[in-house]
Formats: C-alpha cells, sequence, structure tokens
C-alpha cells in the first residue's frame, strides 16, 4: 500500500468517526433528559431505589400531650366549681411507616400501608425520661363515655348500670402508661353487657394506633399520562368510605363535589411529577373518612 493511500483511508475513516459524532451528538439534543428521568419515575419499577425508599415511609415523630387533673377532690367535693388541669408532656414517639406491595402491574401497584409499623418511645425527646411511669389523675372517661351512650336507655339498664358503677370513681390516680397503653376499670367486662360497641382497652394509642384495613390500588406507569401517576382506582377495593354509603347516593343524584368518592384522589405519598401551584387534589383522609383537598 502506498503512503497515498494509507493518508486517504486515514481521512475516510476519521470522516466516518466525525458524522458518526456530530449524529449522536445532535440526537442527543433532541433528547429530553427530564423527560426520561420522569417517565422512569413514573413507571414506578420494582426495586428501585425510589420504590425502596417509599416502602419504608413515612416517618417523623408523634408528641403527645395529657391532662392532669390537679383539683379532683375540691372538685368532688363541691368546693371547686370548675375542673383544673395541667399539661403534662410532650412523651415522644419515633413513627416508622411501611408500604407493603401486594402486586404490580405496569399500570397499577396495591399495596398495604402500615402507618404505624414502628413505634418507639423516645425517652429524650419526652419532658422526662420516666415520664410513663408517672402519676396523673384523669376523669374515669370508661364511666363517663359509658353513662353518656346509655342516656336515653330504658330505665331497667340505667338502673343496671348504676348498680354496676356505684363503686367506681370518676377519677382515676393512675401511670401515663396506663391511660395510653392499658386503660381498662374492672367493671368493663361487665359493662360489656350492657353497652354496644365498647372496646376492652380504651388505652388512647392502644387505640389510635390499632391497626386498620388501609389497602390502595393507585395508577403507575406511562400510559396513564404522568398526570395520573399515583392517583387512587379504589381504597380496600371500594371507591368510597364504606361508612359514608349514604352520602354517595345523594352525591349521585346531584352533581355537587362530594368528598366521599376516592377514585382520583391521592393517598398522600406521592403526586404527580410537574405539578403547578394551581393543581387541585384531593387527599383520602383514613381518620376522617373523607377526602381533603
Ligand atoms: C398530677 O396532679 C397530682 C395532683 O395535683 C400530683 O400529685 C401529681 O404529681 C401530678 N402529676 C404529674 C406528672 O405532674
Ligand atoms: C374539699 O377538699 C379539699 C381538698 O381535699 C379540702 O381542702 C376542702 O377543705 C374540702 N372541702 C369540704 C367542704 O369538704
Ligand atoms: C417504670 O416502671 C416499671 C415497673 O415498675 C419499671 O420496670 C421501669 O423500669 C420503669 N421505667 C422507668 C423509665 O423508670
Ligand atoms: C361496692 O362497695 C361496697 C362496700 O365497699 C360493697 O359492699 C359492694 O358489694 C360493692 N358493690 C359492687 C357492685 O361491687
Ligand atoms: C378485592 O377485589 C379483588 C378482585 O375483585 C379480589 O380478588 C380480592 O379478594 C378483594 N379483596 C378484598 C380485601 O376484598
Amino acid at each position: 500500500m502506498s503512503s497515498r493511500d494509507c493518508i486517504l483511508c486515514k481521512l475516510i475513516s476519521l470522516t466516518i468517526t466525525a458524522v458518526v459524532c456530530s449524529v449522536l451528538f445532535l440526537a442527543s439534543l433532541h433528547i429530553n433528559y427530564q423527560w426520561e428521568f420522569i417517565k422512569e419515575h413514573v413507571r414506578f419499577r420494582r426495586n428501585s431505589p425510589q420504590q425502596n425508599e417509599w416502602t419504608h415511609s413515612p416517618h417523623g415523630m408523634l408528641r403527645v400531650y395529657m391532662f392532669n387533673v390537679t383539683n379532683a377532690e375540691s372538685f368532688l367535693n363541691g368546693t371547686d366549681l370548675r375542673l383544673k388541669i395541667q399539661q403534662i408532656g410532650p412523651i415522644a414517639y419515633h413513627v416508622t411507616g411501611l408500604n407493603e406491595i401486594l402486586s404490580q402491574t405496569s399500570d397499577s401497584v396495591t399495596f398495604r400501608r402500615n402507618p404505624h409499623n414502628i413505634f418507639e418511645f423516645d425517652p429524650s425527646a419526652s419532658s422526662s425520661p420516666d415520664i410513663l411511669n408517672q402519676t396523673i389523675i384523669m376523669p374515669n372517661i370508661i364511666l363517663l363515655s359509658s353513662a353518656a351512650k346509655l342516656h336515653d336507655w330504658v330505665f331497667f339498664v340505667r338502673h343496671a348500670f348504676n348498680a354496676i358503677t356505684i363503686n367506681e370513681s370518676a377519677f382515676l390516680k393512675e401511670t401515663i402508661n396506663y391511660f395510653l397503653w392499658d386503660f381498662t376499670i374492672p367493671t368493663l367486662s361487665l359493662l360489656a353487657h350492657y353497652v354496644p360497641n365498647i372496646v376492652s382497652n380504651c388505652g388512647l394509642l392502644y387505640n389510635a394506633i390499632r391497626p386498620k384495613e388501609l389497602i390502595y390500588n393507585v395508577k403507575i406507569g406511562v400510559d396513564n399520562g404522568i398526570e395520573n401517576f399515583f392517583r387512587v382506582n379504589t381504597f380496600n377495593n371500594k371507591t368510597y368510605f364504606p361508612q359514608q354509603r349514604a352520602f354517595v347516593k345523594r352525591a349521585k343524584k346531584s352533581d355537587e363535589y362530594c368528598p366521599v368518592i376516592l377514585d382520583n384522589s391521592f393517598d398522600n405519598s406521592f403526586f404527580p411529577p410537574l405539578l403547578t401551584r394551581e393543581t387541585e387534589l384531593n387527599i383520602i383522609a383514613t381518620e376522617s373518612c373523607r377526602t381533603l383537598n
């Protein structure tokens, strides 16, 4: 091969390389990386870092305050007309939730949420490390709320109620731990015969974090449209709260916005990308059995 030929083939290969590079460069200008990133986000792939992070969320701190009645005796003997209360707290707990994926397809994911998967007392963030062992005086809310439930009942039930509760005091002096987690009174099982739907443990936190079935089915994937990412299809297999069935019937008869229909609202863990300030969102509030916007 002459040296002239060699220069020619070098030139040709250089030119080809240059053209390929230019084409690739120009092509790359037309790829919208942000758009690719968003598409990847809404695909919500199994075991992606984004999904794994979401599984163990949300987490935060719960601070509880209790109220100590400081004049129970004077109130009972008629000296004081009003209860005096003293705020006790905070009593702090670390809370970590868990979103457990039950099934996933390319356009929807079904998961069970346990908002209180890990619930740990934090002594250093509380007002005192032994706060749970401190004693406070609280009204006997079991007695009071049972009495309120019975208020309109026939005479003989009320009569029975009085017989059972005559020895129950109106105030209880117990530890904070007792009121939060283990609030029972001896007559509770007897009361259960007369008061419907009474629970055996009235502990305030015990009831607040009792596991509830929270199963969401939400839209994911590019085919649903990125603006529908994580929009709820069903909650506990329904598109409305079962407790609110009467409202749903009424809502279907009118065009008014009704906060009890769930489809198209959000579960409050993810929202579609590219939201603007003006976008209206409905969020499912499981505590109050309605949606908020
Ligand atoms: C609650 O009030 C009672 C009566 O005043 C008092 O003896 C008790 O120490 C108080 N408890 C706390 C935790 O401050
Ligand atoms: C009511 O109880 C308070 C506190 O125990 C006491 O100081 C007061 O003398 C009592 N009053 C009457 C009328 O018994
Ligand atoms: C609270 O009381 C229980 C039972 O008496 C005891 O085992 C526990 O160590 C106490 N906790 C604190 C923080 O004092
Ligand atoms: C209430 O207390 C009195 C005296 O302590 C006792 O004789 C009575 O049997 C008790 N009643 C109930 C229903 O426990
Ligand atoms: C929800 O519906 C699906 C299909 O209709 C059914 O297979 C599943 O058992 C239901 N789940 C519950 C909790 O009712």
